[in-house]
C-alpha cells in the first residue's frame, strides 16, 4: 500500500504534492518522492528513504527552485519489492530521464518483463517491479506503432501488465498532461476549477476541491489542467461516477470512519490478496526472499514458529497447516519464553518468525538465539527492510500496509494468508503434496478475499450485538482446532481495545476447569468449526455449547451459513460464508474483531490507541 498524488492546474505543483504527501503518509512512510515538470521540458525528480520530512530536508538542500512547474507527482510508500532506499524510492525514470512514473500496488509479471528490458540492453537502476513500467512507456513511445504518441504508448505497456496497480505516468514533452490507471488499487480524481488532483484517497485534494469522480476498475485517465477524459485500456471511453465529498479531513484520511482500525479492518480482503499475490507462480509457491536452496527446505526436520501477541496467534494457525500439508513437527513459542526454555535447535530447524513491525525485540532476540544454535529463520514480517527479516535466511512479506490501529487487524489476517503459504510452501519441497493439489490448495486460499469482502458487508448485526454486550464484565471464548486460535485473538482483541476481562479457551478443555467460570447470562462466543469438515470437530464442538448453555451462559455462536444443527443452542447466531476448515480463521476472526472495536467505541474509548499500548514494542 502506497500513496500517490497528481496535480496539473495553475499553483506551484511542488507545494500542492507536498502537502498531499503529508495527508497520505498514512498509506506508506518508508520512502517519498515527487516529480514536477517545469512546462518547458524539464522533468525534476527528488526523492528520499524515510519519513516525509527528508524529502523536504532534501528539497530545501537541493533547493526548491528547480522544481518550479504547474504539473506534478508525487508518492510516499511502503515497500513490497526492494529495499526501503533512496534507489527503490518512486518516481522512477527512464533512461532519457524525459518519462516518469509512481506505483501503488504489485506488477506480478515484473520478472519476464524486467529480462526482456535487460535483454535488449536497458540498465534498471532500482530493485522495484515498479521500475520496468517506465523504461516499456519510454520504448513505445520511441518507436513502432505508437512512436511519438504518449497516450497511446501508456495504454499498449498497461495492457501487458498483470498484477494490481495504480500507476501514473508524466512526460516531459507533454507537460500539461498526466496519464493514470488503475487496476484493483485506489485512484480517484478531484475535479477543481481549471486545475485537476490525483490521489490514493480523496484526502490527498480535499482541501482543494470536494467534487470527485470514481474510477471503475482497469480505467485510465488522462488530466490536463481544465479537463480529464476516462477511457478503458483498449482506450474506448468509459464513464467515471461523479461524487461530492461530505467528509472533513480528518475523516477524509480514515476513509470516513471514526478510526483508522475500522477503516483497516475494511481492508484485509485487499491485504490478505495482496499477501497472496505473486505467490504462486508457474505452478510453484515462491518467497520473496530466499537465501536457502530447496534442498536446505527438504532437510528441515522439525519447525518452531515464534512470535508475540496477535502474531503469536497466527502462528499457531501456522502449526495446524504445516503440520498438515508438510506432515513436519511444528512447535509454537512465545518469543519471550522462547530463548529462556534451552530449546533443541540445529541445521535442521527451520524458525518461522511472525512480525507485523519486523522489530519486536522479544520476535528479534528469538531469530537471533535461533541463528546461534545453526537454525534456519524465515520471517515472515509486513515491513520491508526491518530488522529481523534482515536478519533472516527467508523471507515472506505480509503485504497488509501500514497498520496505524494499535491492535493487529489486517496485518493479523495477512499474517495467517502468509502463513498457509509457509505451509504449502514446506509442503511442495519435501513432496507431501503433488504439484497438483499445491494448486489446488492455493485457489482455496486465493478465493478467500471475496469471503471476506461478503462478511464484513454484513457487520451491523455484529456491531448491535455489540452495543449490547458493552456493560458486560467477563466475556469467554471458546474454540476447537483452528477455532482455537480464533477464540484466543477474539480475546486479546477485547482485552486490549475495551479492558474487558477476556479468555479464550480450547474448547474442550473446558471441563479440566474453566466450566466453573459459567454462570448466569454470561457471554461465551464460540468459534464452531465448518459441519462439512471433520465431523467430530463439529460434533464435540455441539456437546460444548450444551454444557455451557445448560448451565446458563449466554452463547453467541460463530457458525457456517446453513449450520442448521448449531440454531436451537445459539442464543446469538453470526453466519460466516464457508470455506475449509483450515482456512476459517480468516474468516471467522473478522466478527471478532468488529464486536471488540464496536464494544470498545460504545464504552468510549479510544480504539486507534488503547491505554497502555504502543503499536511497536522494541524493549524485552
Ligand atoms: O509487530 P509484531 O507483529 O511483532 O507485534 C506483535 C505484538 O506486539 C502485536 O501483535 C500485539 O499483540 C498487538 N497489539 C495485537 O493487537
Amino acid at each position: 500500500m502506497c500513496g500517490i498524488v497528481g496535480y496539473v492546474g495553475h499553483r506551484q505543483a511542488l507545494d500542492v504534492v507536498v502537502e498531499a504527501l503529508r495527508r497520505m503518509e498514512y498509506r506508506g512512510y518508508d520512502s517519498s518522492g515527487v516529480a514536477v515538470l517545469d512546462g518547458s521540458g524539464g522533468l525534476a525528480i527528488e526523492k528520499r528513504a524515510g519519513r516525509l520530512a527528508n524529502l523536504e530536508a532534501a528539497l530545501d538542500e537541493d533547493g526548491r527552485d528547480s522544481f518550479k512547474g504547474t504539473a506534478g507527482m508525487g508518492h510516499t510508500r511502503w515497500a513490497t519489492h526492494g529495499r526501503p532506499t533512496d534507489r527503490n524510492a518512486h518516481p522512477h525514470r527512464d533512461v532519457e530521464q524525459r518519462i516518469a512514473v509512481v506505483h501503488n500496488g504489485i506488477i506480478e509479471n515484473f520478472g519476464p518483463l524486467r529480462a526482456e528490458l535487460e535483454d535488449a540492453g536497458v540498465d534498471l537502476l532500482s530493485d522495484t517491479d515498479t521500475e520496468v513500467t517506465v523504461h516499456l512507456v519510454a520504448r513505445a513511445y520511441a518507436e513502432g506503432d505508437t512512436a511519438g504518441d504518449f497516450e497511446a504508448s501508456a495504454l499498449k505497456v498497461l495492457r501487458r501488465l498483470e498484477g494490481a496497480f495504480t500507476l501514473l505516468f508524466t512526460h516531459a514533452d507533454h507537460p500539461g498532461t498526466i496519464i493514470a490507471a488503475r487496476r484493483s488499487t485506489p485512484l480517484v480524481v478531484g475535479v477543481g476549477t481549471d486545475e485537476m488532483f490525483l490521489g490514493s484517497d480523496v484526502a490527498a485534494f480535499i482541501e482543494h476541491t470536494r467534487e470527485a469522480i470514481e474510477l471503475g476498475q482497469d480505467n485510465v485517465v488522462i488530466i490536463t489542467a481544465d479537463d480529464y477524459r476516462i477511457l478503458d485500456f483498449d482506450g474506448e471511453p468509459v464513464e467515471g461516477r461523479p461524487f461530492h465529498i461530505d467528509w472533513d479531513l480528518e475523516a477524509a484520511e480514515k476513509g470516513g470512519h471514526d478510526f483508522f482500525m475500522l477503516k483497516e479492518i475494511e481492508e484485509q480482503p485487499l491485504a490478505v490478496a495482496d499477501t497472496l499475490r505473486g505467490h504462486f507462480t508457474n505452478g510453484r509457491i515462491v518467497l520473496d526472499e530466499q537465501r536457502l536452496t530447496d534442498q536446505d527446505l527438504r532437510d528441515i526436520d522439525k519447525v518452531f514458529v515464534v512470535a508475540c501477541g496477535s502474531a503469536y496467534h497466527s502462528g499457531l494457525v501456522a502449526k495446524y497447516a504445516i503440520e498438515h500439508w508438510a506432515r513436519l513437527p511444528v512447535e509454537v513459542e512465545l518469543a519471550s519464553e522462547f530463548r529462556y526454555r534451552d530449546p533443541v535447535l540445529d541445521r535442521s530447524t527451520l524458525v518461522v518468525a511472525i512480525s507485523q513491525s519486523g522489530e519486536t525485540a522479544d520476535t528479534l532476540e528469538a531469530v537471533r538465539h535461533a541463528r546461534e544454535q545453526k537454525a534456519r529463520v524465515l520471517a515472515v514480517c509486513n515491513t520491508n527492510g526491518s530488522q529481523i527479516p534482515r536478519e533472516s535466511d527467508a523471507v515472506l512479506y505480509t503485504r497488509a500496509g501500514p497498520e496505524i490501529g494499535v491492535a493487529s487487524t489486517k496485518a493479523f489476517l495477512a499474517q495467517v494468508a502468509a502463513n498457509y503459504l509457509v505451509g504449502l510452501a514446506l509442503a511442495q519441497a519435501r513432496g507431501t503434496k503433488y504439484p497438483d493439489e499445491v494448486a489446488r490448495e492455493f485457489a482455496e486460499l486465493a478465493a478467500m478475499p471475496e469471503l471476506i469482502e461478503k462478511l464484513i458487508g454484513r457487520a451491523e448485526s455484529v456491531r448491535e450485538l455489540a452495543r449490547d454486550m458493552a456493560s458486560k464484565s467477563t466475556i469467554l471464548f471458546l474454540g476447537r482446532h483452528v477455532g482455537y486460535p480464533v477464540a484466543l485473538e477474539g480475546a486479546l482483541k477485547l482485552k486490549e481495545l475495551a479492558y474487558i476481562h477476556a479468555e479464550g479457551f480450547a474448547a474442550g478443555e473446558l471441563k479440566h476447569g474453566p466450566i466453573a467460570l459459567i454462570e448466569d447470562e454470561l457471554p461465551v462466543i464460540v468459534v464452531m468449526p465448518s459441519p462439512k469438515g471433520r465431523a467430530v470437530l463439529h460434533s464435540k464442538m455441539l456437546s460444548n455449547i450444551r454444557e455451557i448453555q445448560a448451565r446458563g451462559a449466554r452463547t453467541i455462536v460463530i457458525a457456517e451459513e446453513g449450520d442448521e444443527t448449531v440454531k436451537p443452542f445459539a442464543d446469538h447466531l453470526i453466519e460466516i460464508p464457508a470455506s475449509p476448515t483450515l482456512l476459517q480463521p480468516l474468516l471467522s476472526t473478522v466478527p471478532l474483531q468488529i464486536f471488540a472495536a464496536q464494544v470498545a467505541q460504545t464504552r468510549g474509548y479510544d480504539v486507534d490507541k488503547p491505554r497502555n499500548l504502543a503499536k511497536s514494542v522494541t524493549v524485552e
